[in-house]
């Protein structure tokens, strides 16, 4: 396993073009794989989670190529995967083990096997096999809850579904399997989560209607996408960099082409209330009833500034649910307390990110305290520095980097090459804006 040193910084300067969104990667090949025709995608993610994605729909019968630096994919049609030979590895994926059995779910008289690392199989799956269920699926998890997991797919039809948890995946399973379903499904949601479903949806011609926090669509023939889709950078990379900017003293890191989808903007708003200075239009933060078409993009600078403490409560939750991690290491930097509460949902990411930020935050001096629901960070000037396990995780692993970098003594990260899920080139910037 990697153990890398990330010393303390002097200030960081420079831009930065954060690796492109792995939610919308993640769908861009999994709607191409289901569309009928040829779909080129642009800036697709090349990490170890879309790859898995990548890998999964050429099992299902998709063409992958390459050309240039677009990902050319040639579709299956919405009703056509085929049953691969053997069992669908979806490596460290959580977003492609809830998605893709949305899909397969109305491929009639076909069964799948999904299963993935260590990771995965403690990540539960019954979230998508309740509504799946109800629409008429059958899906087997293991031990009703965890994968590896069995779909055998058979006719759907449409439900109206109370989502019990604001889940963009679950959302995202249902409305695929929606689009196989007769009728029109309707899926509820307690509070907004990502959109990129809908917007890539709607940019296929399809349908989706949002009325408040209810979405509506119906069963269609065949999905026809767009001939090329852009992805564009990932705001939960660039949110690394806005930490390292706010906290190392003097600096200022540009990044650049961020997506800023208002569902996933909430860091952001979270780090300007800290006393944060993020320039850079965001998406207006009220959505109307039209789904956008498509993800808007915009350069976004961070410099250096002095942090208040502040509560995340539960309805900011969604919006910045990756980044609850970094408001963590935020708040033993900012006077004062910080609280995060309503985010249970961070117990079962790819580890248990309550735990494993408190833990690592007071293994480098910090002050925090792990809750059912959160965390309570009180401000202790800073961190002192010393050593930590990734555990797996990317998003921790980068945590690490970052709290190295504003630390007084460095951090040592064990288990750094987590990064690779989502952000092989994450050492390489680091060392550009040194
Ligand atoms: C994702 C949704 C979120 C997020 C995950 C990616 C997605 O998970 O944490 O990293 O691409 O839909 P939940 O939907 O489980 O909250």
């Amino acid at each position: 396993m990697s153990a890398v040193r990330v010393d303390p910084a002097g200030p960081l300067r420079g831009e930065v073009i954060p690796p492109a969104d792995k939610s919308v990667s993640h769908r861009a090949a999994l709607l191409a794989g289901m569309s009928s025709g040829t779909v080129r995608i642009g800036n697709f993610l090349d990490a170890a989670d879309t790859n898995s994605t990548l890998a999964a729909v050429k099992a299902l019968g998709a063409q992958v190529s390459r050309d240039g630096d677009r990902i050319v994919v040639h579709g299956v049609g919405l009703r056509g995967a085929a049953q691969p030979s053997g069992v669908i590895d979806v490596g460290n994926a959580g977003t492609l083990m809830r998605l893709l059995p949305g899909w397969l779910a109305g491929q009639k008289e076909r069964v799948f096997v999904l299963d993935g690392d260590a990771s995965i199989r403690r990540r539960p799956v019954d979230r998508i096999a309740v509504p799946l269920a109800q629409m008429g699926a059958r899906i087997e998890p293991t031990g009703e809850r965890f994968p590896p997991l069995t779909v055998t797919g058979g006719p759907l039809r449409a439900i109206t579904y109370e989502l019990p948890v604001a889940s963009a995946q679950v959302k995202s399973c249902v409305l695929l399997a929606a689009l196989l379903a007769a009728g029109e499904t309707t899926i509820v949601e307690p509070e907004p989560s990502r959109d990129h479903t809908e917007r890539m949806l709607t940019l296929a011609g399809v349908p989706v209607r949002r009325d408040g926090s209810r979405i509506t669509v119906g069963g269609i023939d065949e999905l026809q996408l767009p001939d090329e889709l852009i992805v564009p950078a990932d705001p939960s990379s660039a949110a690394f960099w806005q930490a390292a900017a706010t906290l190392v003293p003097g600096s200022d890191i540009t990044v650049l082409g961020c997506g800023v989808n208002r569902t996933r903007t909430g860091f952001i708003e979270i780090l300007r209330r800290m006393g944060g200075i993020v320039e850079g239009a965001l998406e207006d933060p009220v959505a109307g009833a039209e789904i956008e078409r498509g993800e808007p993009t915009s350069d976004l600078a961070t410099r250096a500034a002095a942090l208040r403490a502040t509560t995340v409560d539960a309805h900011e939750v969604p919006a910045a649910i990756d980044e609850l991690p970094l408001v963590g290491l935020l708040g033993c930097f900012a006077e004062g307390e910080t609280i995060v509460r309503g985010a249970e949902e961070l117990r079962v990411k790819e580890s248990d990110r309550v735990t494993a930020v408190v833990e690592a935050l007071n293994a480098l001096g910090g002050d925090a305290v792990a809750t059912p629901d959160g965390f309570v960070v009180r401000g202790s000037g800073g961190l002192r520095g010393g050593r930590i396990d990734s555990g797996g995780d990317h998003r921790m692993a980068m945590l690490g980097a970052i709290a190295g970098l504003a630390s007084r003594e460095g951090v040592e990260i064990v288990g750094m090459d987590a990064a690779a899920v989502s952000y092989p080139g994450f050492l390489q910037d680091l060392a550009r804006l040194r």
